[in-house]
This record gives C-alpha cells, sequence and structure tokens, in this order.
C-alpha cells in the first residue's frame, strides 16, 4: 500500500468544478485586484472567526509582519515565542528590527506559559504564541501574564484555522492574529495567502494601510508599506473552501480518534490535548522513540511521513549568527528529535490508517 502524508490532487479532482466557476467568475469581470471578491472572503471569515475585522494579505509571513508593523513593534523591542514554529515566526520579528525572545515548549509542543515570565525584560513588547499543528496555547494564561506587564499579543494562527480555546476561535485572545491559507493549510488556497483578524478598528486600518502601499488613494499616502494583497482569485476559492471547513475538520479530527485506537501508545505518543482545546489537526505530529529508524521503516513500507522539523528555531545557523542560539530550551530540543508527521487528510481511509497502525506497532515489536 502507497499512502502519501497529505492528497491534495484528490482534493482538487473533487473539486475541480467550483474552482474553475470560481476563477470564471472573477475573470470574466477584468477586474483582479482588492475587489468585492476580497471584501466577501474577510467579511466571511469574520463570520466564522467571530472576529470584527480581517485583512487578505499575500502570506501568513506578511500577516505576522504588518501585525507587528501596526502595533509600532520595531528595534531594540522583545518579542516573546515559540521555539517550535516555521522559520517565518522569528523571520517576521527580526525583519521588523525586533529581537526574538524564546520561552522553551511543554510536552504539548506549545509554549510554556509557566516560563514566559522569568524571560520579560523592559524591552519586552509582545508575545507571540504560536498554535502549533492547530494546537491552541493556553490563551487564558497568556493573556493574564499579557495583562499583568501591559504586553501585546500577537497569535500566531497560521495553523489555527478552525481551533477552538474554550469555545472561542482562533485569533480572539490578541490584539491580532495572524493566520495562513497556504496550501498546507485546512483553509488552503491556491498558492499562498494569508489574512489577519483583530477587533480593533485603528489596528486594521493600519494593517489596511501597511498592506497596499500606505496608501489612502492613488495620490495620498500614508506610510510606506508593501505589496500585500490577498490575490482575488484565490480569495474567491477561499470562500468556498471556507464552506467545506466544518467538515475538513471533522474527518480530521475522525482520523485522529482512529489513530489513537489503534497506535500502541508505549514508544509513540500523540501530544495531549489541552482541557479547554479543540484542535483542527492541521498536520498530524506524534512523538516517537527511534523516530529516525521508523521513518525509514515507514518508507520502505510505503508510508510516507515528515519531520515536521528537526530543528527548533534557535538552532538554526541564521539563529547562530545573530547570537539566538545561546538559550537554554531543553523541551523544544528533545522533542525535536521525537516529532513525526504521519500521513492525515480528509481522504485517508480507516484501512489505510490501521496500516499506518500496524506497521508502527509492528516496528516497535521487533526493535
Ligand atoms: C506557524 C507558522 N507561522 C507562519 C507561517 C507562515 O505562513 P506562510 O507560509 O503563509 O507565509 C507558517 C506557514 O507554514 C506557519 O506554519
Amino acid at each position: 500500500m502507497k499512502i502519501e502524508l497529505i492528497d491534495l490532487k484528490q482534493r482538487y479532482k473533487e473539486e475541480s468544478h467550483q474552482i474553475f466557476k470560481c476563477i470564471k467568475k472573477v475573470v470574466s469581470k477584468g477586474n483582479l485586484v482588492l475587489t468585492k471578491e476580497l471584501e466577501n472572503f474577510e467579511q466571511k471569515i469574520c463570520n466564522y472567526t467571530g472576529s470584527k475585522f480581517c485583512l487578505g494579505l499575500n502570506s501568513g509571513t506578511d500577516a505576522l509582519m504588518i501585525s507587528l508593523w501596526a502595533l509600532g513593534i520595531g528595534k531594540g523591542d522583545e518579542v516573546i515565542t515559540s521555539p517550535t514554529s516555521f522559520v517565518a515566526t522569528i523571520g517576521a520579528i527580526i525583519h521588523v528590527g525586533a529581537k526574538p525572545i524564546f520561552v522553551d515548549i511543554s510536552d504539548d509542543l506549545n509554549i510554556d506559559p509557566l516560563k514566559i515570565e522569568k524571560k520579560i525584560t523592559k524591552r519586552t513588547k509582545a508575545i507571540m504564541p504560536v498554535h502549533w499543528a492547530g494546537k491552541m496555547c493556553d490563551m487564558y494564561q497568556i493573556t493574564k501574564i499579557a495583562k499583568k506587564y501591559n504586553l501585546k499579543i500577537i497569535e500566531d494562527a497560521a495553523q489555527g484555522m478552525g481551533s477552538y480555546f474554550d469555545k472561542k476561535h482562533a485569533g480572539s485572545f490578541s490584539d491580532i492574529a495572524a493566520f495562513s491559507t497556504h496550501p498546507l493549510k485546512n483553509l488552503n488556497g491556491l498558492g499562498d495567502g494569508g489574512f489577519v483578524t483583530t477587533n480593533n478598528k485603528k489596528l486594521y486600518e493600519k494593517m489596511k494601510l501597511y498592506r497596499n502601499h500606505g496608501m489612502k488613494s492613488r495620490d495620498n499616502v500614508h506610510l510606506f508599506g508593501i505589496n500585500s494583497r490577498l490575490d482575488v482569485l484565490n480569495a474567491e476559492v477561499l470562500s468556498f473552501r471556507l464552506t467545506k471547513l466544518k467538515s475538513v475538520i471533522q474527518k480530521r479530527r475522525k482520523n485522529i480518534e482512529l489513530y489513537k485506537k489503534y497506535l500502541n501508545q508505549k514508544y509513540i505518543k500523540i501530544p495531549r490535548d489541552n482541557e479547554k482545546e479543540f484542535s483542527s489537526f492541521v498536520i498530524f505530529l506524534c512523538l516517537c522513540e527511534k523516530r529516525n529508524d521508523l521513518q525509514n521503516f515507514l518508507k520502505k513500507k510505503g508510508i510516507q511521513s515528515l519531520i515536521y522539523y528537526g530543528t527548533p528555531l534557535h538552532k538554526h545557523v541564521a539563529s547562530k549568527k545573530l547570537k539566538l542560539s545561546k538559550t537554554q530550551l531543553p523541551v523544544a530540543e528533545k522533542l525535536a528529535k521525537k516529532v513525526l508527521a504521519l500521513p492525515h487528510h480528509q481522504g485517508l481511509k480507516r484501512n489505510e490508517i490501521k496500516f499506518i497502525c500496524n506497521t508502527i506497532n509492528n516496528f516497535y515489536k521487533n526493535h
């Protein structure tokens, strides 16, 4: 049996009719930038997440950067974040001129709120929690700390679409939340894309300026921004896919239930769910003993898997150059040696999951 990690081709096959309809609708109007379709998508995101404002952007990376700019975070400032994330999390902080300060994670793979206070200095301006793999951080604890020290919160919700904490959608706990609609996310476009949500009108208006070169109109530039307008074709496809998101997440959560049922969790662990969390499980990460041997074994059996990621952010060459690597982050370092993403998508069948689990259980029986 050959089992792929994700199956974007299958999804395209199922949806090609509607996708071509979206493309035709947009292209036939002849207007392809900042159109009504984009505004409609933004309104739909507000309806889904419960946020007051949304802005469609080029990517999740831009969403983080524009959030930081809008909050006035830059040179000399520190932003507390997790070492277990995609590099964009700290890339955005560095590109606005600020410094990422890492706080170690706990065994749920998210920032450990109990370790945040120790890292707060006079220069700390914000906390940027990352909802890694769609698993929600403990936003009540983080909000409490931010209030106590008068810090801003930017949620890196790039993987958080469809995830809830205490029945509130990701993004409900911060000044601004940044989402990605990259093809590998649950709500995914035809290419790169992202958006921000906020309940603060002033921040929304500021971000709107940053998104489009700071222009209030063609001859009225208020600040120097960038071009980070979400492509209108993508906005229309995303609006269509948003109508399917609940069922996509339901199917993905069922996968996880099956994995939990069939996997012998003695040597391979599924990170715990926090008490108040509803995870969208955008990727399915496990923590495995003998991870590299297991991955090779799975490969031989036709099962694709991916190390997501083997290097915590403070250990990259680029981080070392900026002297970000000296921090002691033992949990992130230990778990990076164990983490493995297993096949996980809405088209995955019960017998495929059974096969994957049996293969893994057999591997551990013989090693
Ligand atoms: C946690 C996290 N933050 C930020 C990003 C950046 O998003 P994008 O790829 O849309 O720029 C990603 C994308 O994978 C991500 O996973």
